[in-house]
């Protein structure tokens, strides 16, 4: 079928950067238009500089083109450090934010606050009063003139309150490929944070997709460190731009449920720094206010105790200048302040326990000299150093009573959308005024008692599926559902609309759709934290089916109804071989957890309202032992597991990638109403400009690593975009549409890498018929490798090549990085 005209939402983000107001967003849907392109702050699609000064190379392409190389002068840091008032954001960012300098004003204040302090009133701003001991789930007390601090979850919304907003779960914002809507997202977040009192917001968790049953996968951000980075990165900004602080969660290596107290996560350092580190390494150049450590072990020592992660690599290697609190109840002993412990959440070692591993313990530890006055009082500089930083001393709102809305579930339905991937489409979608559509299966319903049926949304769902369960959700202040979206939706097309919920009946279910002329399958499959269970789920999932007997159902609907289109909401990977190739099933819509405007956001795509852009943040594989790791089970109550990441390098499609492993459907995959095509590739590179840093580039030109230094990851010479990359991209199809260019890094064989490693991606949106020109930039960090040996970054011996494209296995454009 011939689909018709797309209209889009349009969302306007406008970051208000006036000297004396917080950064704002505001949101705002337009009429439907069906020609007029998007244009918002959101695209950037600056053109390639043309100057061909330099050094000419070639660049060898899969399209005709002339290529060259030429230089331009890198962009400077951005000069305003405050985190409330972040660089604009950009599809592809080439501002590196400094924000040393806010940092160092607010310690000048904190120092000065602290220098009366008693022993004790120091040891106070580090210690929790206990579990849920006030309005937030943490909470510190009152020090002088530090009001002390409230510390809530969770990484989508604000818990355990009324009148918020559910945003779109990590997953579903990671897959959108978009930092402007990564970006609003955390700004409007934080906004509600911030109206609700709350002065540390428990996210985001950016703890990576390496295990597809990882119950907690859901709240971060995919299988790919780049792309978690990016996410993380984005989402701090804006968090912080709204005035919260924001925790980088958990560090590190928490990535199952299961024994997630007693497991130790056995990690190389080249992965750890390649692949878990990387959000936390983005999180602190974002500027980031807090990290939590984890419950696990690494490497058999405990994070909360961990001296390698906390001090030498959080704090001495990426320059971190906050405050790490514990993961709840994971501080270990009374030593945990020498290893990097600033802060232990929530205060007390069991809940309600009245005692402390901190408090009158770390008194004495002082006092004895055991623990030094100056530990203290670094302690003591970055909780309240961090509240200064984020201004929170300036009349900090502390009401809880307040609707904290606003305009946000724009913002939810618009990154619903954009989070939803079309994994294939038979000329299907976008629906053309049917007929007759069928509703199947209970995920299109409202859950039968309400949107909040079970505590942290901890059961199996009746209805649709917005959020996992646990600590990272929040309270519905209502719920769309697919049921009512599509009504509203169909009312206008005047379309007959008919229901079947019960997953159970597959003959009910089979019979509802003959003689329809399109059947919507809707399936999920949950998971969430491991404090509780969910029909034997504890936190992870089982297996990658879908619940409810969803493969079922689905066949049963195709054996009936030659249209068949499959919706799904899932944490995370499923195995959909059982149906994926019916000629029945003419589409599948992969619309992962779209929060309170769900059904809103999966009518928006089936009727293309919104074009898909959406992209897959990890692989779906065939089967689920083609993954490169699974979940880890057994042990005894005493028994602490040893979880070896013996994959190293190779998680999700490195793997898919290096063992010749065809999957379903590859990380980065993700199809459009229209069709692009890619053209004219070429590079330059880009000249440093601070001549104070030139010794530091010239000695990683020559092979050198990056010296071992305080701060030396995040040093701002290392993340400075080096090389510019720019390409075209035509909307060869008959609707408007956007697509998410990515590049591909090839090391050199010699390097150890996996074939390909993603290390840029950007969001276009093009009329039909029309080429825009895009860039994405390369840093030399983005190039390098970690050097075990020499314990810096590194760039590999040999050529690198790269490719561009529209997945991890799409490639359109290839070319070389200049030596
Ligand atoms: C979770 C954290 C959460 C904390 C407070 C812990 O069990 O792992 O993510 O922030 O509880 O609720």
């Amino acid at each position: 079928m011939a689909p018709r005209s797309l209209s889009f939402v349009l969302l306007l983000v406008s970051y208000a950067v006036a000297s004396n107001s917080s950064a704002t967003v505001s949101a705002s849907a337009s009429a439907f238009s069906s020609s007029t392109p998007v244009t918002s702050s959101t695209s950037s699609t600056s053109s390639a500089s043309t100057s061909t000064s330099g050094v000419s190379a070639s660049v060898s392409t899969t399209s005709s083109m002339t290529s060259y190389l030429a230089t331009e002068t890198e962009p400077p840091v951005f000069p305003a450090t405050d985190p409330l008032y972040p660089p604009p954001v950009s599809a592809d960012p080439v501002i590196v934010p400094d924000f040393a300098p806010a940092w160092a004003a607010a310690y000048t204040k904190a120092t000065s606050m602290i220098s009366n302090f008693t022993i004790a009133q120091k040891v106070n701003i580090t210690t929790g009063v206990g579990w849920a001991n006030g309005l937030c789930v943490g909470n510190t007390p009152p020090v002088g003139n530090f009001p002390g601090l409230c510390l809530q979850d969770s990484p989508l919304g604000v818990r355990d309150t009324d009148l918020v907003t559910s945003f779109p779960a990590g997953i579903t914002t990671a897959s959108t490929w978009n930092r402007a809507l990564m970006r609003a997202r955390g700004l409007a977040i934080g906004q509600e944070n911030r109206m609700k009192g709350v002065n540390v917001a428990l996210g985001p968790m950016m703890n990576m997709g390496r295990i597809a049953q990882g119950g907690r996968n859901w709240e971060g951000f995919g299988a790919d460190p780049f792309l978690s980075g990016e996410t993380a990165y984005e989402t701090i900004l804006g968090l912080q731009a709204g005035g919260v602080q924001a925790t980088a969660k958990h560090y590190i290596n928490n990535e199952q449920e299961w024994k997630r107290t007693q497991e130790s996560s056995n990690v190389d350092d080249r992965t750890e720094h390649e692949i878990y580190a990387q959000p936390f390494m983005r999180a602190v150049m974002a500027g980031v206010s807090s990290v939590m450590c984890s419950y696990n072990l690494i490497n058999d020592t405990y994070a909360c105790n961990n001296n390698k992660t906390l001090t030498d690599m959080m704090k001495r290697e990426f320059g971190f200048q906050g405050f790490i609190q514990s993961d709840w109840s994971a501080t270990m002993n009374i030593l945990s302040a020498v290893a990097g412990l600033d802060m232990t959440m929530p205060g007390d070692i069991t809940f309600d326990s009245g005692t402390s591993y901190f408090g009158q313990n770390l008194t004495d530890l002082v006092m004895n000299g055991t623990v030094s006055m100056q530990r203290l009082d670094d302690m003591a500089t970055r909780i309240i150093g961090a509240w200064y930083y984020l201004h929170q001393d300036e009349d900090y709102p502390n009401a809880t009573e307040v609707n904290a809305q606003s305009d946000h579930y724009l913002i939810v339905r618009e990154i619903g959308a954009a989070g939803t991937v079309l994994l294939k489409n038979e000329g299907a979608l976008p629906l053309d005024k049917p007929k007759s559509i069928v509703l199947v299966g209970s995920d299109a319903a409202p859950p039968v008692s309400g949107p909040n049926e079970y505590t942290d949304q901890g059961g199996d769902p009746s209805g649709i599926l917005a959020m996992g369960w646990g600590s990272g959700t929040d309270n519905f202040t209502y719920l769309i559902s697919p049921y009512e979206a599509i009504q509203a939706r169909a009312r206008v097309d005047q379309t007959s609309v008919f229901w079947n919920f019960d997953d159970w009946d597959l003959a009910s279910a089979g019979n509802s759709v003959i003689g329809m002329e399109t059947a919507i399958v809707f399936v999920n499959s949950d998971s969430g934290e491991g404090y509780i269970t969910v029909d034997g789920n504890a936190g992870d999932r089982q297996n990658l089916s879908a619940w409810h007997q969803g493969d079922q159902l689905i066949l049963a609907v195709a054996a009936q109804n030659n249209n068949t289109i499959v919706v799904t909401n899932s944490v995370g990977p499923l195995i959909i071989e059982p149906w994926v190739e019916h000629p029945n099933v003419t589409a599948i819509v992969w619309a992962n957890l779209g929060g309170n405007e769900a059904g809103n956001a999966i009518a928006d795509i089936l009727y293309g309202a919104w074009n898909p852009s959406g992209k897959l943040p990890y692989t779906i594989a065939k089967s689920p032992t083609d993954y490169p790791a699974q979940l880890v089970t057994g042990g005894t109550a005493a028994d602490i597991l040893s979880i070896n990441y013996t994959e190293g390098l190779f998680i999700d499609y490195r793997w898919f990638d290096a063992q010749n492993i065809t999957p379903r459907y590859e990380f980065g995959f993700g199809l459009s109403y229209t069709t692009f095509e890619y053209s004219n590739l070429a590079i330059m590179a880009i000249n440093p400009a601070d001549s104070a840093q030139m010794d530091l580039v010239q000695n990683w030109e020559d092979g050198g690593a990056t010296p071992i230094a305080q701060g030396s990851t995040t040093a701002l010479w290392l993340h400075m975009p080096a090389y510019k990359v720019t390409f075209n991209v035509k909307n060869t199809g008959t609707l408007y549409g956007g697509e998410i260019p990515q590049l591909y890094i090839h090391h050199p064989l010699s390097a150890g890498e996996p074939p390909s490693v993603l290390k840029g991606f950007t969001n276009v949106e093009v009329s039909p018929g029309q080429t825009t020109s895009v860039s994405i930039t390369l840093s030399r960090y983005d190039l390098s490798i970690w050097d075990v040996v020499r314990q810096g970054w590194a760039k590999p011996e040999g050529t690198i090549t790269f490719s561009v494209g529209a997945s991890s296995r799409d490639f359109r454009l290839s070319g070389t990085i200049p030596s």
